[in-house]
C-alpha cells in the first residue's frame, strides 16, 4: 500500500551540533517536561525544540525512548499540516539514543491558556478557531493513508505557534493503521479524563477513541473547566457536562470568565452539543472527524461574518446593482466597465444568510 501521507524525509543532525545548540542540554534551556520526554530550546541555526527521552532509571528510559522512537516514526510519515507539529529532523548519541528536532511552538499549551492564571482567558472567537484547528488536525490524521490514531489528545498536547495557531503535538502513543510500516499492536493507553472508557483492549482501537478525547477538549475549551477537577463534583468534565446538555442548559457550561456575545450564543451551543456527541458512550453515536470539522467550520464562518455582514452586503449591492445573465451568473457592475467581477448566484446567496 502506498503511504499518501509520506513526508519528504527529515534532516539528520550531528549529535555534536545538537549538544552545542542546547548548550549540552542545559536545564536553563528546558522548555517542557512530559511523562516521557524533556524538551529543550536550541539554535540550529534557526530556533528549534529538541526532545530527549527522560531517563530516571534504565527501565523507564527504555520505555521512554521507545515512545520517542514511535513519535519520530509516525511524524516522519506525515505530510506537513498547518495543524500538526512539524518534525524537522533527528539525531542520536553514540549509544543510539534518538533525539527529535522539531519546530518550536513558543506560545504555551491550551491547558496553560485555559487553566493558567498568566493570560486573560481566550475570547470566544479564538475558542471557536482553536476548536476548528484541532478538529482539522484530527481529520488530517484520520483521513490520511495510513490512518494515524493519536491516542493522547488533551489540552497539554495542544501547543501554539508564533501566530497563536493551535497545533497537535506529542505523538508518543500514536499508532498507524493500514500502513506498510504499521505500528505494533498496542495495549490501551492514554490519559485519565480524556481516554475513551470503551477502549478496554487492543482490539477496541478505533479512530472513535480520538473522537472521545476531542470531545473532552471541546467541552474544556467552552467551559474553561479541567478534564478532571477533583475540587469539583462530579470531578469528570464528561459526567458534569452531559446531564447539562441533556437538560438543554448549555449556557451553564460556558466559561463564565468571558461573556458570550449574543451573536455567538447559538454557535457556541452547537459546539457544546457536538462535544456531547463526541463523548457518547456508544462509538456509533459519535461523529467522525470530518463531520466535526464541517460543523465547527460552519460555526466559525458565521462568527467571522456575523449579522452586520448581510447589512453591508445589501448596501454594496444597492450601490453597484446586479444584473443576472442567462447562465445564472451575477455580474457586479462596477464603475469601471473594463472588467466585470463575476460571482455565482450561490456565492452571493451564501453571503446573504
Ligand atoms: N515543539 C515544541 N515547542 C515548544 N514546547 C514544546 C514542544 N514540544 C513539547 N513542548 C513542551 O514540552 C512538554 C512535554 O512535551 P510532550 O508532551 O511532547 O512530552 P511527553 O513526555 O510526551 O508528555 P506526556 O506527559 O503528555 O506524555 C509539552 O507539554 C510542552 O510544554
Ligand atoms: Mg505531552
Amino acid at each position: 500500500m502506498e503511504d499518501e501521507n509520506m513526508g519528504e524525509g527529515e534532516e539528520k543532525f550531528e549529535y555534536e551540533e545538537v549538544v552545542k545548540a542546547t548548550e549540552n542540554f542545559n536545564p536553563k534551556r528546558m522548555i517542557g517536561k512530559g511523562s516521557h520526554g524533556i524538551v529543550y530550546k536550541g539554535l540550529l541555526p534557526r530556533t528549534v525544540a529538541v526532545k530527549k527521552a527522560s531517563s530516571l532509571d534504565s527501565l523507564h528510559h527504555d520505555d521512554n525512548s521507545n515512545k520517542l522512537q514511535n513519535e519520530i516514526r509516525v511524524l516522519s510519515i506525515l505530510r506537513q499540516s498547518p495543524h500538526v507539529l512539524n518534525l524537522l529532523g533527528t539525531s542520536h548519541d553514540s549509544f543510539g539514543n534518538k533525539l527529535m528536532v522539531m519546530e518550536l511552538l513558543p506560545n504555551g499549551s491550551l491547558h496553560d491558556w485555559l487553566h493558567g492564571s498568566r493570560k486573560p482567558p481566550p475570547s470566544w472567537t479564538k475558542r471557536v478557531e482553536i476548536a476548528m484547528q484541532i478538529a482539522r488536525a484530527v481529520e488530517f490524521l484520520h483521513e490520511g493513508k495510513p490512518m494515524v490514531i493519536h491516542r493522547d489528545i488533551k489540552s497539554t498536547n495542544i501547543l501554539f505557534d508564533s501566530h497563536m495557531n493551535a497545533k497537535l503535538a506529542d505523538f508518543g502513543l500514536a499508532v498507524m493503521v493500514g500502513s506498510v510500516v504499521e505500528s505494533p499492536p498496542s495495549q490501551p493507553a492514554g490519559t485519565i479524563g480524556y481516554i475513551d472508557p470503551s477502549y478496554t483492549s487492543s482490539a477496541k482501537l478505533s479512530p472513535k477513541n480520538d473522537i472521545f478525547s476531542l470531545g473532552v477538549v471541546l467541552l474544556e475549551i467552552i467551559s474553561g473547566r479541567k478534564a478532571i477537577d477533583v475540587s469539583k463534583t462530579p470531578a469528570s468534565i464528561v459526567e458534569w457536562a452531559v446531564p447539562l446538555i441533556e437538560r438543554e442548559v448549555v449556557e451553564e457550561i460556558c466559561d463564565g470568565r468571558v461573556a458570550v456575545p449574543a451573536y455567538m450564543a447559538g454557535g457556541v451551543g452547537e459546539i457544546v452539543r457536538l462535544g456531547g456527541r463526541c463523548v457518547s458512550e456508544k462509538e456509533e453515536d459519535r461523529p467522525c472527524a470530518r463531520e466535526v470539522v464541517m460543523r465547527i467550520t460552519d460555526v466559525a464562518e458565521r462568527v467571522r461574518y456575523p449579522l452586520w455582514r448581510s447589512v453591508v452586503m445589501r448596501s454594496i449591492a444597492g450601490m453597484v446593482g446586479f444584473t443576472r445573465n442567462k447562465r445564472s451568473k451575477l455580474f457586479l457592475n462596477t464603475s469601471s466597465h473594463n472588467t466585470s467581477s463575476v460571482i455565482t448566484v450561490k456565492q452571493v446567496l451564501s453571503l446573504w444568510d
